[in-house]
């Protein structure tokens, strides 16, 4: 489907974008394609323990840049999604999954009864407990992944941003007793011209000290 030399290039010309350009927005089209990216994107068991804010509002906007070390790429962008995980996994969360797969697949609720057995062992019973919340986070960072990925292949443009305060960000988008909190943001769209970082020759270890056949 992309040949490969469009991939490696697509790869290489993304950067985390420092400016975006304010004045460039994401069509509708292409922003229905990185939704899809977020809501495809695997997680262990399939449980998606993930809540993605798309924060669009300029007020609001104002306000996450500040507590993001006053990061322009914030409002400068054309699309802000912030990551958000469980607080917690309850059993409530794998019936509600579970529920999905019934509908979605035409199954019954106790066809379903060893996988059930299967996830509360390992997440709610097992050893997964003790790392729960690192386990979550774990899962949204691949959705990250998706989305900056798929994005380079569309051509547009992000910064992943960890250099925020997630309690500060909870406290502005009202999430505390939503059961979710963030854990870091994306923003998407165009580069700035002025953007000096984007003639930054890549920094990467050589091939054959992170990559090793066995
Ligand atoms: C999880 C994560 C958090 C990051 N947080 C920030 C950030 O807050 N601000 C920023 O400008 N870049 C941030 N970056 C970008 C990295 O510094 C950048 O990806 C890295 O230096 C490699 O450069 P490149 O992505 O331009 O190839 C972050 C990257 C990742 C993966």
């Amino acid at each position: 489907m992309f040949k490969n030399e469009d991939i490696l290039k697509q790869l290489n010309w993304r950067y985390a974008v420092k400016r975006f350009d304010a004045s460039k927005k994401i069509s509708a089209a292409d922003w229905e394609v990185l939704e899809q990216s977020l809501l495809l994107a695997p997680s262990s068991y399939g449980l998606q323990p993930w809540k993605f804010f798309i924060v669009q509002n300029p007020e609001v906007r104002k306000k996450l840049r500040e507590a993001s070390w006053r990061q322009s790429q914030v409002e400068d962008c054309s699309h802000f999604v912030v990551f958000t995980t469980r607080t917690d996994i309850i059993e409530k969360d794998i019936e509600r999954f579970l529920e999905r797969i019934s509908q979605v697949r035409s199954v019954t609720m106790e066809s379903l009864a060893g996988f059930k057995k299967s996830i509360m062992g390992d997440v709610i019973h097992g050893p997964r407990r003790e790392v729960i919340k690192w386990w979550t986070h774990r899962q949204a960072y691949i959705a990250m992944g998706f989305l900056m990925e798929t994005a380079a292949l569309m051509s547009i443009d992000t910064c992943p941003l960890e250099g925020i305060e997630p309690n500060t960000y909870d406290q502005i988008l009202n999430l505390q007793d939503s059961g979710y909190e963030t854990i870091a943001a994306v923003a998407l769209g165009y580069r700035s011209a002025e953007d000096k970082s984007q003639g930054n020759k890549k920094v990467r270890f050589d091939k054959n000290d992170v990559i090793q056949f066995v």
